[in-house]
């Protein structure tokens, strides 16, 4: 019977709500060969895209270079560095909540080589690099446009409370999601995740668990606060 309530159509929580969600590492060319990267594989980011479309959502997923498909009912931009996920996040805009999961690289070099850089006995190629735009602080900052919800998340490898409450502060954010990835930890490409919620106000530690049980979790939390927002 619950199916059919759903199959004729019932509102979902999250019916009518457009959410921008990115995941997935950046990867930054070094040379048309080489680029700069780190361990993240998407799955928490596409674990909560698709949490968010099975409560109704309409989805946009702004993935870097991942080996996972796309979840059902997702729209998928793929893309490679910091500056196309940026575009590719403010071309999805506006929309109602934005969570931002992916493991964007800090960091580019600074003039890409136009060819293979050799390599030369005795010599080592010296990388200038240049910041990348930090896509979580510049959606926060709008001035016009910005989501009623922004959630960012911290990948923490000490004081992990401590850090993600900096980072809640600096970035603008309305929530973070703070997570060990410490070697110990296998959030980086696991399938588990430890985190803790952090509000302005409140800090909630949430079991270990699946990725999938995190971002059902935290998507029931995104569908609460828009009830309130509507109430
Ligand atoms: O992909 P998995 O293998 O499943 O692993 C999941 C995860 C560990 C990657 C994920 O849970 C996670 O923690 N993602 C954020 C990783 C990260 O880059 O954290 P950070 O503390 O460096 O960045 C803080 C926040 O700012 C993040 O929301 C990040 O997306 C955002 N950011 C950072 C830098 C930047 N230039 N632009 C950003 O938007």
């Amino acid at each position: 019977a619950i199916v059919d309530f759903f199959a004729n159509g019932a509102e979902k929580p999250l019916q009518g709500r457009k959410m921008l969600v990115t995941a997935g590492p950046t990867h930054e060319p070094i040379d048309p060969v080489r680029y700069i990267a780190n361990r993240s594989s998407g799955k928490q980011g596409y674990a909560i895209a698709a949490a968010l479309a099975d409560l109704g959502a309409e989805v946009t997923l702004v993935s870097g270079p991942t080996r996972l498909e796309a979840p059902r009912g997702v729209t998928r931009k793929s893309v490679e560095s910091a500056k196309d996920m940026l575009a590719a996040c403010e071309a999805a805009l506006p929309v109602d909540g934005a969570i931002f999961a992916a493991a964007v690289a800090d960091w580019r070099v600074e003039t890409e080589a136009d060819q293979k850089i050799k390599k030369r006995d005795g010599e080592l190629p010296s990388l200038s690099l240049a910041e990348n735009p930090d896509i979580l602080a510049t959606v926060s900052r709008l001035k016009s446009g910005r989501p009623a919800l922004v959630v960012g998340f911290a990948a923490e490898t000490e004081t992990i409370i401590e850090n993600g409450k900096a980072k809640l502060a600096k970035k603008g954010c309305d929530w973070i999601v703070a997570n060990d990835v410490g070697n110990e930890s296998g959030t980086f490409g696991g399938d588990d995740n430890q985190v803790f919620l952090l509000t302005n106000e409140t800090v909630e530690d949430w079991p270990k668990q699946s990725k999938d049980a995190v971002a059902q979790t935290l998507a029931t939390r995104v569908a609460q606060f828009f009830q309130g927002v509507d109430a």
